[in-house]
């Protein structure tokens, strides 16, 4: 896709002011993209500042800058590499996996905060967020009490779907799946690695049951504490997690004009299925 447009900026702006009238127009936040100034001959002797903007991975844009005016004008060219990259993936969940990766190295807050909705009594679709604290070629997990609300809607109607958002990234990741018991070994080994209060507070908390004061909670933690005051924290038996085993993926990027682009894996018995929606 090649996309060119026209957008006014004035001259003198500084690289900051640059940098933030791209983001308001592209309606990009992107943490890091950079801006970096041509040196080819040709463009200098045009006395025209070609600039590129360019960010991790599979972004990448050009843009003319005419110095000489003092109302510049910016000439935006979106190339092929701007655009969602499935070359070479043979698995959905491998595109995820690297999603999640760029995440980490730009910095992202929380980069596997996924959002999951459960069906709730009556058919009603219910939803929170949970941290996606395994990731495999071929699921997803997290960790959660397995006598909440979402596990026994879970264990009612194994139907789940989940989103996930890096808004600096202008990335979504959409999942459609069913929800198993995540293997107990697997469980343990993972409780084993959590902060130790963390550990406690499992055992004080009977998540999603009514709370009378936080004064309670606090209570509960204290005795948690010195019960195990002298020893390893075991695992609770009410504290797991669930795999979710994909059946449909989307991968959406944000692109100019809202020309998003959305891509579906649907599985099917020989393999992945893979179309193009609108945006
Ligand atoms: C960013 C974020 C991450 C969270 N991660 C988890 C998690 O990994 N597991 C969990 O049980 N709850 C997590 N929570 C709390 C849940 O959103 C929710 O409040 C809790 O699991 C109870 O949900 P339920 O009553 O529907 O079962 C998280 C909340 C936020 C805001």
């Amino acid at each position: 896709m090649v996309v060119n447009s026209l957008m006014h900026i004035r001259c003198t702006e500084s690289k900051k002011t640059l940098k933030k009238s791209i983001k308001n127009w592209f309606y990009i936040s992107l943490l890091n993209f950079q801006i970096v100034r041509c040196t080819e001959e040709s463009c200098l002797a045009t006395k025209q500042a070609l600039y590129s903007i360019e960010w991790r991975g599979s972004v990448k844009q050009r843009f003319v800058w005419l110095t000489e005016q003092q109302e510049g004008v910016l000439f935006i060219e979106t190339n092929a590499s701007s655009n969602l990259m499935i070359d070479g993936i043979d698995h959905p969940l491998e595109l995820l996996i690297r999603w999640l990766e760029d995440a980490k190295v730009a910095g992202v807050d929380k980069p596997d905060a996924m959002n999951i909705a459960t069906i709730g009594k009556e058919g009603k679709p219910r939803n929170r967020m949970v941290l996606m604290r395994h990731v495999t070629q071929n699921e997803i997990g997290f960790f959660t009490n397995l006598l909440s609300d979402k596990s026994k809607e879970i264990t009612a109607n194994s139907n789940v779907s989940a989103t996930l958002w890096w808004p600096n990234m202008e990335r979504q990741i959409r999942i459609e799946g069913a929800a198993s018991l995540m293997d107990r070994e697997f469980v343990e080994d993972y409780f084993k690695t959590r902060p130790r209060n963390s550990q406690i507070a499992a055992w004080a908390s009977k998540q999603s049951q009514s709370l009378e004061s936080m004064h309670v909670l606090d209570e509960r933690f204290q005795e948690a504490k010195r019960r195990f005051a002298n020893d390893d924290i075991p695992i609770p038996e009410f504290w797991g997690g669930y795999t979710i085993s994909i059946d449909r993926i989307e991968f959406w990027l944000g692109q100019p004009y809202r020309l998003h682009e959305r891509i579906v894996f649907t599985r099917t018995e020989n393999g992945w299925n893979i179309s193009r929606l609108f945006p």
